[in-house]
């Protein structure tokens, strides 16, 4: 596997500099959430390195390489392709990156809707892409204060925050960001 400071390397020179400073943001707030939760640090760097490696795709593009990859294809992603660029990323990150721990793909992989029985690196990536210290809008402050006392009620908050927004814009909701919020009802992370 490509270490760290090879792979920041890599992806200096692969994204524009304003995504690649949010992912090394995600990372720096990956790190601080580590330090309180537990989870894998190391994991987590990759991760947060990683997760949007796909975000500057087509739509067009995003839907060929999960078709090309066999990825199925939802209805609510065919409505809403952005949507792919964290399945597509985690094909990425094992096609051309070599990272093939289902730890660091499944933290890139459900970055965006989460998903039923999330784990904590993933709940930390998830909290991480939405209040990392770039994103200085009031839903990003309410869900980063929580995150340093609940990080399952900070899921919670983003999520109601990110299920709010996109219906207001009459955006589909992903299942698995449903799934996410009922399963957190009564259960802790994983
Ligand atoms: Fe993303």
């Amino acid at each position: 596997m490509v270490t760290i400071d090879k792979l920041k390397e890599e992806l200096k020179k692969r994204l524009p500099k304003e995504r690649f400073e949010h992912s090394a943001n995600v990372a720096e707030m990956s790190i601080e959430l580590n330090k309180i939760w537990g989870g894998d640090v190391q994991k987590l760097l990759y991760a947060a390195y990683l997760h949007d490696i796909a975000r500057g795709m087509s739509g067009e593009k995003l839907i060929k390489i999960a078709k090309e990859n066999n990825y199925k294809i939802n209805d609510i992603e065919y409505m809403n392709p952005v949507l792919l660029h964290s399945v597509v990323g985690a094909i990425i990150a094992k096609k051309e990156f070599g990272i093939t721990d289902p730890v660091i793909l499944n933290c890139i992989k459900y970055h965006t809707t989460g998903r039923k029985g999330i784990t904590l690196n993933e709940a930390i990536i998830y909290v991480a892409d939405f209040t990392e210290r770039g994103r200085n809008f009031e839903d990003a402050k309410i869900v980063r204060e929580i995150s340093f006392k609940d990080l399952k009620e900070a899921v919670l908050k983003e999520t109601e925050l990110n299920v709010y927004f996109l219906m207001k814009q009459r955006k589909p909701i992903h299942t698995y960001t449903i799934e996410m919020f009922n399963d957190l009802l009564k259960n802790e992370i994983r």
